[in-house]
C-alpha cells in the first residue's frame, strides 16, 4: 500500500517514467500516466461514473437487467464499455456516437466473452488444458485474438482460472481443471496469446482473469452458490493461478458471483485490495461479474444501491458489469460519506490507463477496420490449429489388445458408426454454451466437420465398409432409431459408438446432479457392447462422467470432449492413427457421483484405504476409494518406460535446489508425445500436506525406441507451502519426489531438506 501511494505522488508530480503499472509494461501507448491524469482532471462526477458502467449489447448471459437505448446513454456519457455486441457495423456507430457526440470523447471499450475461439471454434478451454502443450494454447488464443479484435472486440473475458474438483458443477469446462499448478501454467499461455507483447496492437485484446475467487469451490457443484473454505486452502488451491494470471500481466481481473467465506466476492476487500492490489502488486482493472454488485443485496451483504456501491468500490472493485448500480448508488454513497472522490478517481483512473493502454485514445476505429475483418475471420490456416488442438486434446482412456488405431489390413471389413453424437446436425453439439447459447453466435452447424462425416470417408479410403446410424435421443424416436442401431452393430465387424453430452449442456448455470452419461445412453453402450464386436466407445462430454459398465467391458474408450469446429476431421486422425494420442486429463474421473468430490491432491487421512472392504479404514462399503481415471491419465498408441530416478545427493540444504533426473524411452513401435509428470510429497511439514502435488511437466516427442533424458528442478518455491498462519514457509525434513505418466504410476526418489 505504501509503495503504491508513494507511486502515485511520483505520477502527480510528474516523474512518470516511474510509473509502470503491472499491465501498462506491456502496451506501447505513450506518456500513458500523464495522459490518464490530464483525462481525469476533466471529468466531471457524472462523467467519471459513466467510466465505470458496463452495459450489455445484444445478447445476454445473465438475468437480465434491462438494456434501453444504449444510444442515448452513451451520448450522455452515462457508459464506459459495452459488452456482448456482435454487430460490427453497430460497434463502428457505438464508437462513433462515443468519440464525436460527447463532451470528452472518451473511446467505449468492448467486451465479449472469446472462450474458445471467436469466429474459429476450438475445443472447450478443458479439453484444452489435457494437451499440456502450453505452446499450443497460447497459438490457439492468439488466433482467437487475432478474429475478436478484427470484429471490433478489445477485451475477452477469459481465461477462467478457476480451480475446480466438482464434475456436477457446469463451469469445469471453461476452466484448466483441479490442479493450481496446470492451471497456473495454463493461465499464463493463454494471457500470452491474447495479450501478445503489446495491447496496444491492433491485434492483441486484453484478457480477464476470472472469477475472483472461489467459484470452483461451489457447494454441491450448484452454480452461484456459496463457497467455505479454509484461508490456507485458499491459498494453496484457488489462489495460484490467479497469482500467475497477475504476474503474467492480466489486464484486468472479474470478481465472482460466490460468497467466500461469507462475504461476497465483489466486495470482498481482502480478495481484492489487501491479496491482489497490495500483496500482489496487480494495479488492472477490477470489473464485476453480470450484476454482482447488485447481487450483494440478494446475497443479504448489502442493503440497497448505495450500499452495495460504497462496499464494492471500497473494496477494490472498479466497474460495473450489466447491473446499473453503480449509476444508480456511487452519487448517493459520495454524498452520503460512505465513499471518496478519491476513491473513485482511483477507479476511473483504472478504466482510463486500460483504454490507453489497449490504444484506443490514439486511435479508437484501429478495431475496427472492415477490411482487417474480411481478411481476418475464419481463415482457413486457422482450421488447421483448430484440427491439431482437437486431436492433441483427445484422451485414450483404455485401448484393450490394441484395438486402436484402425489400420489398413486390419481383419474387420464392416465399420458401423453409431450414436446421438455419430453425424449430429444441430448446432448444440461438439461445441459449448458459450458458441451457442443464447443465440450468441449464428453459427449454422455446417461450420462443424461432424464425426462421421470425416470418418466415414477416411474409412472407406482405408478399404473398410462403414455405416452409419443416428440415434435421436427424443423418446418419440429413440426406441425406433435404437433397434436401427443394434441391427447395423450386429451386421458390422466393429462398432465405434458416439456417446456424450450436448454442447449446451455445458458451461454457465449448467449444473447436474447425475454423472452418468445422460438420457439412456449407458444402455446404448451397454446392449452394443454386450455384442461382443470389437468397440470404441467415443465421448464427447464437458466434464468428467461415469460409465462404470462401459469401463469395464468395452474394449476402448477415448474422451474427445467438445472438439470444436474440426470435430471430425481430429476425430478421424485419432482414430486412424495419423495423430497419436497424446492428452491427459487435467480433472480426476470418479467412478460415481458419491465419490465427488474426488482429486489426487488430497491429504491421507490417518487411516488410508488400501483395499476396499477394509474396516476402519477412509474407504466405502460398497465402492472403491480409487477413481475410474486419475488425474494426469492418458494412454498413447506407443508404450513409454521410466527409469528410476536419479539424485545427486540425498540431504539437500534448503538454499539448495533439488534436481530429479529420469530418463522415458519409447518402447513402442510408432513415434509419440509423453507428458511427463514431476510430483512432491512434503513428510515432515508441520502441517499435514497432501499426498501428492504437482510441481512441473514437459510434454516431449520420442520416436520408436528413442530415450530422453530430463531434469526437473524442485527450490524452495515448490517445496514450500503455506501454514495455517498465512506464512509461506519451507521445513526441513523428509520429502519424496514422483516422475511419471500420471499420477497414480510413478517412479518415486527421497531426499531431506536440512538447514
Ligand atoms: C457471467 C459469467 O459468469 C462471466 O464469466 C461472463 O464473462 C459474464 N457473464 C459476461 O458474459
Amino acid at each position: 500500500m505504501i509503495l503504491h501511494s508513494s507511486l502515485r505522488t511520483i505520477c502527480s508530480l510528474g516523474l512518470f517514467a516511474l510509473c509502470t503499472p503491472a499491465f501498462a509494461q506491456k502496451t506501447s501507448a505513450p506518456n500513458l500516466e500523464s495522459r490518464v491524469e490530464a483525462q481525469l482532471a476533466k471529468m466531471t462526477l457524472e462523467e467519471k461514473i459513466g467510466q465505470l458502467n458496463q452495459v450489455p449489447g445484444d445478447i445476454s448471459t445473465g438475468t437480465d437487467v434491462g438494456n434501453d437505448d444504449l444510444l442515448a446513454k452513451i451520448r450522455a456519457s452515462q457508459i464506459g464499455s459495452v459488452l456482448s455486441h456482435t454487430n460490427f457495423q453497430k460497434k463502428i456507430m457505438m464508437q462513433r456516437v462515443a468519440m464525436n457526440e460527447t463532451r470528452l470523447g472518451i473511446p467505449l471499450v468492448f467486451g465479449f466473452d472469446v472462450i474458445h475461439g471467436y469466429k474459429t471454434i476450438f475445443p472447450i478451454p478443458l479439453a484444452q488444458a489435457a494437451s499440456w502443450d502450453m505452446g499450443l494454447i497460447e497459438r490457439i488464443e492468439r488466433i482467437a485474438a487475432e478474429e475478436a479484435s478484427a470484429d471490433g472486440q478489445h477485451w475477452t473475458f477469459a481465461p477462467m482460472v478457476d480451480v475446480s474438483r466438482d464434475p456436477r458443477w457446469g463451469r469445469v469446462m471453461e476452466g484448466a481443471g483441479e490442479d493450481p499448478f496446470l492451471g497456473s501454467r495454463v493461465a499464463e499461455a493463454r494471457i500470452r496469446g491474447f495479450q501478445g507483447t503489446d495491447l496496444a496492437a491492433a491485434n492483441t485484446i486484453a484478457a480477464c482473469t476470472k472469477h475472483f475467487a472461489g467459484y470452483g469451490f461451489v457447494e454441491a457443484g450448484r452454480e452461484y452458490n456459496t463457497v467455505d473454505m479454509s484461508p490456507q486452502r485458499l491459498r494453496e488451491f484457488v489462489l495460484p493461478p490467479f497469482k500467475a494470471a497477475a504476474d503474467a500481466g492480466s489486464a484486468s481481473f472479474m470478481n465472482a458471483f460466490n460468497v467466500l467465506n461469507g462475504v461476497p466476492a465483489s466486495m470482498d476487500k481482502n480478495l481484492i485490495t489487501n491479496i491482489l492490489r497490495t500483496e500482489w502488486k496487480w494495479e488492472g482493472l477490477m470489473v464485476s461479474d453480470w450484476n454482482s454488485f447488485g447481487e450483494t443485496i440478494v446475497h443479504g451483504a448489502a442493503e440497497d444501491d448505495l450500499d452495495a456501491s460504497a462496499k464494492c468500490l471500497t473494496a477494490g472493485s472498479d466497474m460495473d458489469m450489466a447491473g446499473g448500480t453503480f449509476q444508480r448508488g456511487l452519487k448517493s454513497a459520495l454524498e452520503a460519506g460512505r465513499v471518496t472522490q478519491a476513491q473513485i478517481d482511483e477507479a476511473v483512473r483504472r478504466v482510463l490507463r486500460f483504454k490507453f493502454s489497449l490504444g484506443l485514445f490514439d486511435d479508437p476505429n484501429k478495431y475496427l477496420n472492415q477490411q482487417r475483418r474480411d481478411e481476418t475471420l475464419e481463415r482457413p490456416e486457422f482450421r488447421a490449429v483448430a484440427r491439431e488442438a482437437a486431436a492433441k486434446s483427445m484422451v485414450l482412456l483404455k485401448n484393450d489388445g490394441g484395438l486402436l488405431p484402425i489400420t489398413e489390413g486390419s481383419r474387420f471389413k464392416k465399420i458401423a458408426i453409431i450414436g446421438p453424437y455419430a453425424d449430429s446436425k444441430s448446432n448444440k453439439d461438439y461445441m459449448s454454451f458459450w458458441t451457442l447459447g443464447l443465440g450468441m453466435r449464428e453459427y449454422d452447424s455446417t461450420k462443424v466437420v461432424r464425426p462421421a462425416q470425416a470418418l466415414k470417408p477416411a474409412l472407406e479410403e482405408m478399404g473398410f465398409e462403414v455405416t452409419v446410424t443416428e440415434i435421436c435421443l427424443d423418446a418419440n424416436c429413440f426406441e425406433k432409431d435404437y433397434s436401427v442401431a443394434i441391427d447395423a452393430a450386429r451386421a458390422a465387424d466393429m462398432v465405434i459408438m458416439c456417446l456424450g453430452e450436448r454442447g449446451i449442456n455445458c458451461g454457465e448455470s449448467r449444473s447436474v446432479t447425475s454423472l452418468e452419461l445422460p438420457y439412456d445412453q449407458n444402455r446404448i453402450a451397454s446392449v452394443l457392447g454386450r455384442l461382443s464386436k470389437p468397440t470404441v466407445m467415443v465421448l464427447f462430454n464437458s466434464r468428467p462422467l461415469v460409465f462404470d459398465w462401459a469401463r469395464e467391458n468395452i474394449p476402448a474408450i477415448l474422451v474427445a470432449w467438445q472438439p470444436g469446429f474440426e470435430t471430425g476431421n481430429a476425430l478421424a486422425d485419432v482414430l486412424t492413427g495419423k495423430v497419436n494420442p497424446s492428452g491427459k486429463l487435467p480433472l480426476t474421473f470418479p467412478r460415481s457421483l458419491g465419490q465427488v468430490p474426488i482429486y489426487y491432491n488430497h491429504l491421507n487421512t490417518g487411516r488410508p484405504q488400501e483395499q476396499q472392504g477394509q474396516v476402519w479404514t477412509s474407504g466405502y462399503l460398497d465402492s472403491p476409494v480409487e477413481p475410474a481415471y486419475p488425474f494426469g491419465f492418458g494412454l498413447s498408441y506407443t508404450t513409454f518406460s521410466y527409469s528410476g530416478i536419479k539424485l545427486a545427493k540425498s540431504r539437500y540444504k534448503m538454499t539448495e535446489t533439488v534436481e530429479a533426473i529420469v530418463t522415458i524411452t519409447n518402447t513402442g513401435r510408432v513415434a509419440g508425445e509423453e507428458v511427463v509428470q514431476c510430483y512432491i510429497r512434503d513428510l515432515s511439514a508441520d502441517i499435514a500436506r497432501p499426498v501428492k502435488e504437482l510441481k512441473g511437466f514437459e510434454k516431449i516427442k520420442l520416436a520408436p525406441g528413442e530415450s530422453r533424458e530430463l531434469t526437473f528442478r524442485l527450490s524452495e518455491k515448490d517445496l514450500g507451502y503455506w501454514n495455517n498462519e498465512l506464512v509461506w514457509k519451507m521445513d526441513p525434513g523428509k520429502f519424496q519426489v514422483f516422475l511419471g505418466g500420471d499420477s497414480k504410476n510413478l517412479k518415486v526418489g527421497a531426499f531431506e531438506m536440512v538447514r
